[in-house]
């Protein structure tokens, strides 16, 4: 059953993505997420970007459901459910390197802020950055990586990632992005030997562990992650190589 909440506010974040704030009460965890949906668009998956008492969900339009959510203004009304899944795991005594991928930053940017972490944020342009102010209201060591080389290193984000492991011991990597950065991401930290906990993507429909829509290899995103270790990872036949579409069908890259 949705939660109904009202919007406290929006920031646009860059040219297509958006941060929306509500109050909630709701306990949740960094690298949960909820379902969301506004009157007239249907329930999608978004990660918390805050989950303190005022929480927020960071939002690229990208299509039907994302841009209605870009339509909201403070005092509008979403209807939620969650938060789901199971987070990342964060040990006080470890040091972590977290690497953010596009729109995956809004899921680790909580992890970040909480363990004072040190921060990669990789993106396509400068244009294209999200959460860089945010993040260094909290620390120094935030690195940008853009393909293009508009900002930061000239490169992706697993290219500095890899630089950034050979200058300084850190007991864990956590990531969010796209597939293609965590496939590489997550062969990288295994061929460097480093733990890794990645935050995986799949179309969801229930969003509870009901519908079997998000399943990778037995296991469903949305309840058994949407975070797994890279020991987890590296039984998964399907990471990496297949996905599904949004009836559940095998998609092979
Ligand atoms: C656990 C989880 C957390 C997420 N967190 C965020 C977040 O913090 N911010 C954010 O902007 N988005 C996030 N997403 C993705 C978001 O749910 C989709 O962008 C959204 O459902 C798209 O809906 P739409 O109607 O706007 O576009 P659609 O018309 O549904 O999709 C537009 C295009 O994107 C593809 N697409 C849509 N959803 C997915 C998906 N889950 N995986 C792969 N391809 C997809 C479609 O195939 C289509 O090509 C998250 C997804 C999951 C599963
Ligand atoms: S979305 Fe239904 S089981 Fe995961």
């Amino acid at each position: 059953m949705s939660d109904y909440v009202r919007v406290t506010g929006v920031k646009r974040e860059n040219y297509d993505t958006m941060t929306v704030s509500f109050r909630w009460n709701a306990k949740a965890v960094p690298g949960q997420f909820i379902m969301v949906r506004t009157r007239d668009s249907e329930e999608i998956p978004m990660s918390l970007s805050g989950v303190g008492e005022t929480k927020s969900i960071t939002v690229k339009n990208i299509g039907p459901s994302t841009a209605k959510l870009h339509e909201l203004k403070e005092g509008d009304v979403i209807g939620i459910r969650g938060p789901y899944g199971n987070g990342y795991t964060l040990d006080p005594d470890k040091k972590y390197l977290v690497v953010a991928g596009g729109v995956g930053t809004a899921s680790v940017m909580p992890a970040a802020e909480i363990t004072g972490s040190d921060l990669i944020i990789g993106a396509r342009t400068d244009k294209d950055v999200i959460l860089l102010d945010r993040a260094k209201e909290y620390t120094d060591n935030v690195w940008v990586s853009t393909d293009d080389g508009s900002m930061g290193f000239h490169g992706n984000a697993v290219q500095l990632m890899r630089e950034k492991l050979a200058q300084v011991r850190y007991g864990c990597v956590i990531a969010c992005g796209p597939p293609i950065m965590l496939k590489f991401l997550f062969l990288a930290c295994q061929e460097l030997n480093v733990e890794c906990q990645l935050s995986l993507e799949r179309h969801m429909k229930c969003g509870a562990g009901v519908c079997g829509c998000c399943v990778i290899d037995g296991l469903r995103v949305c309840k058994d992650g949407p975070v797994f270790t890279g020991e987890q990872v590296s039984k998964m036949e399907e990471f990496g190589k297949v996905r599904r579409d949004e009836c559940g069908r095998i998609i092979r890259k």
